[in-house]
């Protein structure tokens, strides 16, 4: 793992000027076709032509910076987070790893990794103490993209750890060993906060929470927050909730903005000015073992995915990050859209 001061200079790819709110699900189709014949570099030539401008690189942290992706409510994003913004960093230049934490193995599945039951995978490194770096994986469509894929055995190892030694330590372990550079490592969480949470959530200082648009989206929210709290306290000082994201947004309904009125003054600076729209590109992708990155670069959901990427790194180098169209959220905003945070 990378710990040294950086300075590969700026990540050399173009910088999608932001998305906020109100982006709509409609370019992508128009995209001009590709000129270049490897899937990256189509990608990558696509993205500059959607974005109309290129140049403005991204700054890389000084040290690996390891990233939880968790809510313990199931399917609100945390995998497609996990896999769009890791592929939208890699396209910016970075280098980053992806650990599949969740027994479905769905980040793995849409990041077009090889997942049976005979692979390597995260649950060796786990339970076998296995080195990461025997199970890592490049991922094909994208340059500096690597996944640790999670098979089917995973789900046996909840149960598993609770008799083995350093039992909530053994990933940060296995992280710290791996020797490979790293800007970036992206954890997906399973919804649960058992054991495997725990784990990530040892090995990682920063935690980012997708919340998904929806009633009652901060529901349940008060518990992983504790559970964030009780980690810090005992097991791991520097964890905190670094970054908060707004999944599957639609600009057309007042819920939607209501609701990222409420998680906005819940939790202020640490919510990203870019939201994610909801766009069928997105969910469409992983049945192609795609990311929306290479799926569909010049769509709404692949920009989005950039932009919030742009505004991570921007975040991790203590730059301000500044919005083309800054978000505006509804300023009247009668009812109370969620029961708060409990
Ligand atoms: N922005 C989006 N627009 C449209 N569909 C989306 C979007 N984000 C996620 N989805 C879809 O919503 C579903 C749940 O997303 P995802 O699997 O990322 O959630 P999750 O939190 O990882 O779920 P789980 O808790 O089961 O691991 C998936 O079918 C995904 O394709
Ligand atoms: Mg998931």
């Amino acid at each position: 793992m990378r710990s040294d001061a950086n300075v590969a200079g700026p990540m050399t790819d173009p910088v999608p000027g932001p998305r906020a709110e109100s982006v709509g699900d409609g370019v992508s189709r128009e995209t001009p076709p590709p000129m270049d014949d490897t899937p990256i570099g189509r990608a990558a030539q696509l993205a500059v032509e959607a974005l109309g401008r290129a140049g403005e690189g991204l700054p890389r942290p000084n040290r690996t910076r390891v990233m939880v992706v968790a809510n313990q409510k199931g399917g609100v994003g945390k995998t497609t987070t996990t896999v769009n913004l890791a592929a939208s960093l890699a396209l910016h230049g970075a280098r980053v790893l992806v650990v599949d934490l969740d027994p479905q193995g769905n980040a793995s599945t849409a990041l077009g990794i090889d997942h049976h039951a005979d692979v390597p995978s995260i649950y060796d490194v786990l339970v076998e103490s296995r080195p990461l770096s025997e199970v890592v994986q490049p991922v094909p469509d994208v340059e500096g993209l690597f996944c640790a894929p999670a098979t089917i055995d995973l789900a046996g190892a909840e149960i598993e750890l609770v008799s083995l030694v350093a039992r909530e330590s053994r990933l940060q372990r296995a992280i710290q060993a791996y020797e490979q550079p790293l800007d970036y490592i992206l954890i997906d969480c399973p919804p649960s906060l058992g054991l495997l949470t725990v784990n990530a959530m040892v090995a990682g200082a920063e935690v980012l929470i997708p919340i998904q648009c929806e009633y009652y989206a901060l529901e349940g929210l008060g518990q992983l927050l504790r559970n964030v709290d009780l980690v810090r306290g005992h097991l791991n000082p520097a964890l905190h909730v670094s970054t908060i994201l707004l999944t599957m947004y639609d600009g057309r309904t007042r819920l939607a903005s209501q609701v990222a009125e409420e998680v906005r003054t819940h939790f202020g600076k640490e919510v990203l000015r870019t939201s994610i729209p909801r766009s069928v590109r997105i969910s469409e992708a992983p049945s192609y073992g795609q990311t929306v990155l290479t799926y569909d670069p010049g769509s709404s959901g692949s920009l989005s995915y950039l932009e919030a990427a742009r505004e991570i790194a921007l975040r991790g180098v203590g730059v301000h990050y500044e919005a083309q169209h800054a978000h505006t959220s509804s300023q009247n905003s009668q009812q109370n859209v969620s029961e708060g945070i409990q």
